[in-house]
């Protein structure tokens, strides 16, 4: 077996996936991942395109502009046709699995250079477009339950979750998100991309688009859900609609020493797990479990934890249920530069993004911590987790 090392990671800013007010409006999906394949290869001299294995892409709606956006992607990218690529999916944790993809093929000798990614452009293909539920599917599953909407309501009745600890946790992922980004945390991750402000004009968007400065609590509190009636699942305690780009470049540690690359943690283990898709959220519970129990490892063994904030409420249910964390935000470990609420969450590009985070929380907060944990769920009850260990 060989090991794979995370040799860098990068992403573009999150714009707001809207058509009149979103940074990246007028650039379609494919020209963002192209963004990060030219911030990554740039920043990378040493790893030629041409030198790459292969190029796997998640997405979690690969049709229209995203259809096979890994291979047409790479090409319209100007990059090598020698290289090949695969586009999956697996929803919300897409760039994950193409990142434990990618892992895997170093580890079993099949490759020594992988890039990662993950995309979405949630304005150009809206969540859920073109899709067509099997009607046999049907049988088994009432098709309103498996909104994404209901299953976080259905969430934080299951788990007992208050609207009031949900709007505390928006409040503290928006408060450690705009901390970060004005300190200047996000620097080596965010490759800066042109985009237009809201009266068109270009600007170079350094920054995610959804982050906010300070939070009105008092019109939070006053906002109702969008999901049920008299729900408590609003917008400011879900993830907004986004569009971004992320690339990883993972190497087996022999190539990375033969061509002297520096590398601090390296691909440890991935988990996929199911669970029922009424309640998706809680897919990190039985995706983290997996890992705790093949490893042996606990929460207080890891060090920091990127946990996708999709909803506050599968979140908060996911904390509580693996004692993660805090029962309630402000976390010590988990999200510690903020979360999705804030961040924003281009479904596809999510996987890969808070690997990229992971990585740099845990180079710059927990530099004498040993394992980093990202973890995912997705849409019809798919949950992810990849474990990465510093390299001795
Ligand atoms: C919740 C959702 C429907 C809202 O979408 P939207 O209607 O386009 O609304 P916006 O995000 O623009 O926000 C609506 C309003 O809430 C306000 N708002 C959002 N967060 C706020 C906060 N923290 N404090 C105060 N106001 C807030 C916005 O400013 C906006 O108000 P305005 O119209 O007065 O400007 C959408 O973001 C959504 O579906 N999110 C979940 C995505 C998802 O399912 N992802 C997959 C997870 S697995």
């Amino acid at each position: 077996m060989e090991e794979c090392v995370f040799i860098d990671g990068v992403r573009t800013p999150n714009g707001r996936a809207h058509r009149e007010k979103g940074y990246f409006r007028k650039l379609r999906p494919d020209e963002l991942l192209t963004c990060a394949y030219e911030g990554l290869f740039k920043r990378n001299p040493a790893v030629s395109p041409e030198s790459v294995d292969a190029v796997f892409v998640g997405c979690a709606n690969p049709s229209g502009m995203q259809n096979d956006i890994g291979r047409l992607g790479w090409l319209a990218s100007g990059l090598p046709a020698s290289v090949p690529s695969n586009t999956l999916t697996n929803q919300c944790p897409s760039g994950m699995s193409a990142t434990m993809h990618g892992a895997r093929a170093i580890i079993t000798g099949e490759a020594d250079t992988i890039v990662s990614a993950g995309v979405e452009d949630m304005e150009k293909v809206p969540m859920g477009a073109y899709i067509d539920f099997p009607p046999r599917l049907l049988k088994y599953y009432n098709g309103a339950d498996l909104l994404m909407g209901a299953t976080a309501e259905k969430v934080a009745e299951q788990w007992n979750i208050s609207r009031e600890d949900m709007e505390n946790m928006a409040v503290w992922s928006n408060k450690k998100a705009a901390a970060a980004k004005n300190s200047g945390k996000f620097k080596n991750e965010i490759i800066p991309v042109m985009g237009l402000d809201d009266d068109g004009r270009e600007i170079l968007v350094e920054h995610d688009q959804w982050i906010r400065d300070t939070v009105d609590v008092a019109k939070m509190a006053t906002m109702s859900s969008p999901f049920k009636p008299n729900g408590v699942v609003t917008s400011a305690t879900a993830s907004p609609l986004t569009q971004g780009a992320s690339a990883i470049i993972l190497m087996s540690r022999k190539k990375a020493d033969k061509l002297g690359l520096p590398y601090t943690y390296k691909y440890r283990m991935g988990a996929l797990a199911g669970c029922d898709p009424t309640i998706m959220g809680i897919g990190p519970v039985p995706a983290i479990k997996k890992i705790f129990e093949k490893t042996g490892l606990s929460p207080e063994d890891i060090g920091a934890i990127e946990l996708n904030e999709a909803f506050a409420s599968q979140s908060l249910a996911c904390i509580r249920d693996l004692k993660l964390d805090n029962e309630n935000a402000p976390f010590d470990r988990v999200n510690v530069w903020g979360g999705a609420i804030a961040l924003g969450h281009p479904l596809g590009q999510s996987g890969a993004r808070v690997l990229v985070t992971l990585l740099n929380v845990m180079k710059t907060e927990f530099p004498d911590e040993r394992y980093g944990l990202a973890s995912l769920c997705g849409a019809f009850g798919n949950g992810a987790a990849l474990l990465i260990e510093k390299v001795s």
